[in-house]
């Protein structure tokens, strides 16, 4: 790994100050974090869309806490120097202050993320300000929240009319009223977020939002094809890594069939005199 800074926090505010785009990918697992440090990639969030992505669930809500701080620490292992968040998953902190605060704690102490995040505008609020209150930053989330998809219609656009708008407006300032320390904006119109951006004294990140954003955010399956279940509107693919395995794969099974895998050079054999010798003591 080259020598890379520490992205904290204040790097990151440094950069929003002074207009440089922050960069941010999902990660969930070793040799991808890995490639996103040699990438220099800003913000690296270890989502509870692994549920989907890693573990084949239909929606985030299965995943646990134990699922969430297996994988960030294999990515903090990946990614020393990343601005590393950890993502609450579903009733890791719905039910209590004293719940979410604790599983924050965890994602802090046992895998060494610098922040949280979780999903949830106004009513959140006392939510974020505990965990904000033990020092711990804390990412809210608005837009498009997949833990709350059925009540939301599914994954779809958020703040379509005005007064949808207004209403993720409001629950940005009462996040950022109550200490949060950046804001994603999932799906949601370009002008509303650049309304946010214009009025926020934190970072702001776009997934599917829009330029007017400090920083954009990606799945990192949907960049590299590797989740094949669909890939969303807002999904821009850099490569086809699900191609290349996948023809890598049929080339594999094909060799097998064909005798021609594995060559002479990727086996080994004993001495003949070796040989001759075992023989003999497997007759006894
Ligand atoms: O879990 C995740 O990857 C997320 C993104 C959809 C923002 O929360």
């Amino acid at each position: 790994m080259g020598d890379r800074k520490k992205v904290t926090l204040p790097v990151i505010y440094e950069k929003m100050t002074s207009g440089v785009p922050l960069t941010m990918v999902t990660c969930y697992d070793y040799p991808m974090a890995y490639l996103q440090e040699e990438a220099g990639i800003d913000i690296i969030l270890v989502g509870d869309s692994l549920g989907m992505t890693i573990l084949g669930f239909d929606s985030t809500l299965p995943v646990t806490m134990d699922d969430m701080l297996r994988h960030a620490q294999a990515v903090r292992r990946g990614s020393p120097n990343a601005w590393l968040v950890g993502d609450m998953p579903y009733m890791s902190y719905q039910v209590s202050d004293e719940d979410a605060v604790r599983n924050a704690g965890r994602f802090m102490a046992e895998a060494a993320c610098d922040a949280v995040k979780l999903e949830g505008g106004a009513e959140m609020a006392s939510r974020v300000r505990a965990i904000a209150n033990a020092g711990i930053p804390v990412m809210g989330h608005l837009g498009l929240t997949p833990q709350s998809a059925a009540s939301l219609g599914g994954f779809r656009l958020q703040g379509k009319s005005a007064e949808q708008a207004l209403k993720i407006v409001r629950d940005a300032e009462a996040l950022i009223a109550t200490g949060v320390a950046a804001i994603l904006l999932e799906l949601v119109p370009d002008q509303v977020t650049g309304l946010i951006t214009g009025m926020a004294k934190v970072p702001i990140i776009s997934l599917g939002s829009g330029p007017n954003a400090h920083g954009q955010l990606l799945i990192f399956h949907d960049m590299f094809g590797l989740y094949p279940k669909f890939t969303p509107k807002m999904a821009k693919k850099y490569g086809d890594a699900g191609k290349v395995i996948l023809d890598g794969l049929r080339q594999y099974v094909a060799e097998i069939k064909a005798k021609v895998f594995p060559e002479p050079e990727r086996y080994f054999r004993m001495k003949d005199e070796e040989y001759e010798k075992l023989k003999r003591l497997v007759e006894g």
